[in-house]
């Protein structure tokens, strides 16, 4: 039984959200990585009490929340770490540019996994980077090599787009091929799993590891405050920590108070909504998996092992832009695919952290409109 409900669907145009202010009314948002849920009451709630307070100065992390965050990765991770190796932020996008500031010179080689995270894929440009990619599904010996090569890779695990969450086997094979060599790991989805999948922060493989690894985590998009630009990095080796601080260069600056605030009542009040959200979006992946399978012949689709975010393969559609035909013939506002790679031009991006209703009334404007274009044809 869940104690939450997250079938009501709740209002958002008109609120300032750029998931539903992007498309016209008639079209059904399944884009940007924020869920239309209601963020947990007890999160609400530690907000409210702050606002009691009516001064909104300068924040600063409270050491419970430090404490809170060092505890949490003990418990789960057995991934041991001291306060002072965590430094708030405000977005983990913003975080991994920082780390790429602080550790590498323009001219060097970035490794990215392709597909990928459209921030992460922009982000070697911004600093006049070398980007070799890796494939993100299957790390061949070829991609070890490519790694190798680099000077530090910039991994996302769990995996946006495709939900893959990296065995601990992959990420040992990571380690060894960057031997010597930073790496920062965006781990921002590591909450999301579904089934029996578990996540294994990089840096906690060994020490050698860590000390040479910028991880990047965040209450925001598990517990769906993204619009609060809280996040913070965990960086064992004092030295990294320190170069991380300084490129702050003044544009990085404070945490918003009522993000951390709200971090702290994720992390220490929440656990009960996040076991029903995950529940939920367990249903809604394995309904989306199924309807794809059973209605939808031309896309293929690898099931997301974490995420709320399905990457489906419409090349057998023979479009040639499957979001802009989603978007004009079925009202439904997609990801485009290559956002995520110039590669990826017939793929799409579907969010599937909605109301069931919402889930089930956007595959069938997509079903419709793959059946009227499929009618056009023969006639
Ligand atoms: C892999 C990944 N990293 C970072 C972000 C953005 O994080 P933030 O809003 O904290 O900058 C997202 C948002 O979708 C994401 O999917």
């Amino acid at each position: 039984m869940m104690t939450y409900n997250f079938d009501t669907p709740i209002e958002r145009r008109g609120t300032g959200s750029s998931k539903w202010s992007k498309y016209s009314a008639d079209v059904l948002p399944m884009w940007v990585a924020d869920m239309d849920f209601a963020a947990a009451p007890e999160i609400i709630e530690a907000i409210v009490e702050r606002l009691e307070h009516p001064i909104l100065g300068y924040g600063v992390a409270r050491d419970q929340l430090r404490a809170q965050i060092v505890a949490d990765l003990a418990r789960i991770y057995q991934w041991i770490i001291q306060p002072e190796d965590i430094v708030f932020l405000p977005g983990v996008e913003p975080g991994f540019n920082m780390a790429i500031k602080a550790m590498l010179e323009p001219g060097d080689t970035l490794a990215i996994q392709s597909p990928i995270y459209r921030p992460i894929l922009k982000a070697p440009d911004h600093w006049n980077l070398r980007r070799i990619d890796i494939n993100a599904s299957d790390l061949s010996k070829d991609d070890l090599q490519k790694l190798a090569a680099s000077r530090a890779f910039l991994l996302c695990n769990p995996h946006n787009p495709t939900g893959k969450v990296y065995t601990p086997e992959e990420l040992h094979d990571i380690a060894a091929a960057t031997e010597g060599r930073v790496i920062i790991s965006d781990e921002i989805h590591c909450d999301l799993l579904f089934d029996s999948n578990v996540h294994t922060p990089i840096a906690s493989l060994s020490s050698d590891v860590a000390w040479r690894t910028i991880t990047l985590m965040s209450a925001a998009k598990t517990y769906n405050i993204p619009g609060l630009k809280t996040a913070f990095a965990i960086i064992q080796n004092p030295e990294i920590r320190d170069r991380f601080a300084a490129s702050r260069l003044g544009m990085v600056d404070s945490v918003n108070v009522l993000g951390l605030e709200a971090t702290l009542a994720a992390f220490s009040r929440a656990e009960s909504w996040k076991r029903d959200l995950l529940d939920y979006l367990q249903a809604n992946r394995d309904y989306l998996v199924d309807t794809i399978s059973a209605r939808f012949p031309s896309i293929k689709m690898k099931k997301p092992q974490a995420t709320f975010l399905a990457w489906l393969d419409c090349s057998e559609l023979n479009l040639p832009d499957p979001q802009q035909f989603f978007l004009d013939n079925a009202k439904v506002g997609l990801s485009a695919g290559h956002e995520f790679g110039e590669v990826y031009s017939k793929y799409v991006r579907l969010n599937f952290g909605c109301s069931r209703a919402t889930l089930i009334e956007g595959l069938d404007r997509m079903e419709a409109a793959i059946a009227s274009r499929l009618l056009e044809g023969t006639r």
